[in-house]
């Protein structure tokens, strides 16, 4: 396992960032136990599998592998290249959407994500706002990295749509500014030898920015309804 998996794996644990996305949506959104939901960029797919009773309601879709019971559809390939026979009532692109910004589909995959919504469908997105703190730490962290992979949504795809925003905060909280520093390798997807060569760096910015080893990342929550 790498150090960027294992930080992962503690950041979700720290943050229970999962339980927190899945509580504001279950407040903005209304599943029905029969709504048919795509989740893109599943992973283990924990986040859809919490807001319904029945997960075969569920297409996950994943660009990596990841294990699912058999009576699970899981389909390994990129969202820019699936093909899906069907429409969904729920989309679900939770931290998603800066892996299509950086591959130069944002566009193609919002249109995508549009077609393959049935009539009063709702696409649902959650990414960093990347406000306060997190925002700060991504501009400090372009002058130590020449690659980042923070998460985007553009704005300007809103226009001209239906949609509701909320804000909701997850708490990155560590013992020590060390410890904080390998958790934000997770906001910041630097692969471990390039990120842990400049640990010391991470670390010296963190307990000059921070009275305490933990920050708040805010996230917004979309929700936009397909138009008619
Ligand atoms: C940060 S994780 C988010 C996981 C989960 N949705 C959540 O919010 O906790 C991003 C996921 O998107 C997947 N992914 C990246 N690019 C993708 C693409 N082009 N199509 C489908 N999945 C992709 C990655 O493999 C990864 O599992």
């Amino acid at each position: 396992m790498t150090e960027l998996e294992r930080n992962f794996q503690k950041f979700k644990k720290i943050t229970r960032e999962e339980f927190f996305i899945a509580e504001e949506i279950k407040k903005h959104v209304e599943i029905k136990d029969t709504d048919t939901i795509l989740d893109v960029g599943c992973a283990d797919g924990n986040l859809s599998k919490s807001l319904t009773k029945d997960s075969t309601n569920i297409t996950f879709l994943d660009v990596d592998e990841f294990n699912f019971s058999p009576q699970e559809k899981f389909i390994r390939s990129s969202f820019e290249e699936v093909e899906l026979g069907e429409k969904f009532d729920l989309i679900l692109s939770s931290h998603v959407w800066g892996h299509f910004y950086r591959n130069n589909t944002f566009g193609f995959c919002f249109k995508k994500a549009h077609d393959l919504l049935k009539e009063g469908g709702k696409l649902i997105v959650v990414h960093n706002s990347n406000k306060d703190f997190t925002g700060k730490l991504i501009e400090f962290s372009k002058t130590l990295f020449d690659q980042i992979e923070f998460d985007v949504f553009l704005d300007e795809f809103l226009e001209g749509a239906d949609y509701e925003e909320s804000y909701f905060d997850v708490n990155l909280k560590a013992e020590t500014f060390r410890e904080l520093a390998e958790l934000v390798q997770v906001l910041l997807v630097v692969p471990d030898a390039i990120y842990y060569s400049k640990i010391e760096e991470m670390t010296r910015f963190l307990e000059a920015n921070l009275e305490k080893p933990e920050f708040a990342i805010n996230q917004r929550l979309l929700v936009i309804k397909k138009k008619g």
